[in-house]
């Protein structure tokens, strides 16, 4: 296979990446305080300013938390990561669905009946088998950073946990758990989820994996058991679709009760789940296929017929809405997008083997059993009840921007993806006359166990900039706007590279304020600080999630008056997913997207006048925005 002959991830394990750098605390104190002043009033500034210079002063409480630090840094392979996986992730006492795990929607597929549903299924899970293989043999191509700083390699870790992580609902904080020793002989199987009900569809016999014949021969029987409606179970995968404290006391309930233990167990240890969903009789629209995968339609429609914590649920809609549902405390949408992708691909690329394969006698899949008492029934309704509410909830718009896509960017010589976050801010702007504290995710993969950090946005370049371009007194010249564009641009490229590097201040400053927690030290006044508790809700919720097959990658805003914006950059057009919650009366997905249009044409058509404006320059390498290193 030409895979192989790339350098793999297996060659790479021996080469070290890097650990993830410590900041200096001056620099990032400073930072933290140039990314807030802008944003809040003047007399809180003052404040904040004085507690954070009193924090970092000579001899002070900063000082000693970075010494500790920087000993952390020494001991561990990654000093952030179980403080960002608990702070980001496990002690998020939220839903799974909208507000956490992030969704991959694939095109519309046509499916003529379920046997056409089915069959598409089939050669899914084998493509997903087939990527599971490369995986376990250390055999995926190492990634390698492309854009800013293109060509260092990347930690390939977060590969290793898509099909061998669950996340197990805790009182107060959940678990993540990963099994490592993927080669172990244990069978391997898969869970089936079929009208609300789980099937457990083992991919190995006498061990050798199930062909594509036979797999779609299986999911046949399991699609004939589920229509049996005597056998029906009452829908318990609705509970992980809850709180995770609600969660964890149901679970809590249903393992009392040896027959559930056994069912949750092998759910727990499954490969991943495949979800055939019922038809929902909605216009597969992108927006309504995108609100579908991000919580099935609640209770009425396909929300029970999932198991929020298993990290790669497959979903197939009988009636064509297919994508992926990703829980997302083992790794990041880059990881689900290539997993996605090389998924898709082997569906079209390569022809179908059902044909021509034998196929043997099987036993048929078992159902997953569960003893419900009323107490448990009680706890189902809830859920059901909460799934509704969220699901009536989110306001969701995909929005394809025509228009222009990277390559028209490319030609300004400005990076994409920090016009395209100027753009946000600006849409942000025409829509609520100021900016928030935004978060786009950068990966910080350069280092080993490389997550990422937050890049923020809402700097006072971008400011400068939106004011230019909605001040109603047309006080501004072309040329104004133009430098104030390019100067956000460069100091958001700049931002990017610094975070990207593992200069960025938030998981920093996260760190400072866990080992002061993990001393047992009273919390230090910088993290009391109002200033410090606005600065970390995210109102503006941003994240680059590129794609090279057609698909696209969506969530929920992480703040109740906030807004979720995904965007996927192709070189004619972009695809933005811009999410919000109706219950808040000062957040609307449409008049977000609305402004948004109107932003990315005007900031199209400055440019092009200034462009037209300015004498041609026998070399302009320099100009705002350029990359330090180009991949090419
Ligand atoms: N002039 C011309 N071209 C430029 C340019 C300039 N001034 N600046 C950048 N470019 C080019 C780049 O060379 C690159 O080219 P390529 O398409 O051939 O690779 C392209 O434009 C894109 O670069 P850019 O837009 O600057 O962004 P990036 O690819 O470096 O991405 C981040 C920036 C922050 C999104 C990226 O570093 C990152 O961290 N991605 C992961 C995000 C993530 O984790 N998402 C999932 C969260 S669940």
């Amino acid at each position: 296979m030409p895979i192989l002959e790339k350098e793999t991830s297996r060659d790479r394990d021996s080469q070290v990446l890097p650990k993830v750098p410590v900041p200096p605390l001056k620099q990032t104190l400073d930072t933290y305080l140039k990314c807030v002043q802008h944003l809040i009033k003047e007399e809180q500034f003052k404040k904040t300013k004085a507690i954070v210079e009193k924090f970092g002063a000579p001899g002070g409480v900063g000082e000693l938390l970075q010494k500790k630090l920087l000993e952390r840094r020494d001991k561990t392979t990654n000093w952030v990561y179980d403080y960002w996986l608990e702070d980001m992730y496990l002690n998020n006492r939220l839903a799974l669905p909208v507000n956490s795990s992030p969704v991959m929607v694939f095109p519309k597929q046509t499916f003529r009946d379920h046997n056409d549903a089915r069959r598409f299924a089939a050669r899914l899970i084998r493509g997903v088998l087939d990527y599971k293989a490369l995986i376990d043999a250390r055999a995926l191509p190492v990634d390698f950073a492309r854009g800013q700083l293109a060509g260092t390699p990347l930690c390939m870790e977060q590969y290793y946990r898509l099909f061998t992580s669950y996340r197990y609902p805790g009182l107060k904080t959940d678990t993540l758990k990963v099994q490592m020793n993927a080669a172990s002989s244990a069978p391997e199987h898969i869970i089936v989820a079929c009208k609300n009900q789980f099937f457990v569809l083992d991919v190995v016999a006498n061990s050798k994996q199930l062909n594509e014949t036979e797999i779609s021969s299986q999911l046949e029987k399991i699609m004939k058991m589920a229509e049996n409606a005597e056998e029906r179970l009452p829908p318990v995968g609705i509970l992980t679709s809850d709180g995770r404290t609600e969660w964890a006391q149901a679970r809590d309930v249903l393992t009392k009760d040896l027959t559930n233990r056994d069912s949750l167990a092998l759910i727990e240890s499954c490969l991943c789940v495949v979800c055939l969903d019922e038809p929902c009789g909605l216009e597969p629209r992108d927006t309504t296929r995108a609100l579908l995968m991000l919580h099935g339609g609640g209770r009425e429609k396909n929300g029970a017929n999932r198991w929020y914590d298993k990290s790669m649920q497959f979903v197939i809609g009988m009636d064509g809405v297919c994508g992926v549902v990703c829980e997302h405390s083992p790794f990041e949408g880059i990881v689900l997008v290539q997993c996605s992708e090389y998924v898709m691909k082997y569906m079209t690329g390569s022809p179908s083997k059902m044909a021509r394969a034998s196929v043997r006698e099987l036993p048929p899949p078992r159902r997953l059993l569960w003893k419900c008492n009323p107490h448990i029934q009680g706890l189902i309704a809830g859920s059901g009840d909460r799934l509704k509410r969220l699901v009536n909830n989110l306001d969701m718009d995909v929005f394809t921007f025509k228009d222009y896509g990277k390559e028209f960017i490319k030609k300004q010589k400005m990076s994409p993806d920090a016009f395209i976050q100027v753009a946000l801010q600006l849409a942000f702007y025409k829509c609520r006359g100021r900016l928030v504290s935004t978060y786009e995710s950068a990966s910080i993969r350069r280092f080993q166990q490389g997550r990422v950090d937050n890049i923020r946005s809402a700097t006072p370049e971008a400011l400068a900039f939106v004011r230019s371009m909605t001040d109603e007194r047309a006080t501004f010249t072309d040329a104004e706007k133009i430098k104030r564009l390019r100067d956000a641009i460069n100091a958001q490229t700049n931002y990017t590279i610094a975070a990207i590097t593992g200069m960025a201040i938030d998981n920093h400053l996260l760190g400072l304020l866990k080992i002061a927690k993990d001393l047992n030290m009273e919390k230090p006044e910088i993290f009391c600080d109002e200033t410090f508790l606005a600065s970390n809700q995210f109102i503006l919720s941003t994240s680059q999630v590129p794609t090279t097959v057609e698909m696209f990658c969506c969530y929920g805003p992480v703040a109740p008056n906030g807004y979720g914006a995904c965007y996927n950059p192709q070189s004619g057009h972009i695809i933005f997913c811009v999410s919000s919650f109706w219950e808040n009366t000062e957040t609307s997905s449409a008049v977000f997207v609305k402004a948004l249009n109107e932003g990315l044409q005007e900031i199209r058509d400055l440019c092009n006048r200034s462009s037209a404006m300015a004498p041609k320059p026998a070399n302009s390498g320099q100009g705002a925005g350029q990359p330090h290193k180009s991949g090419k």
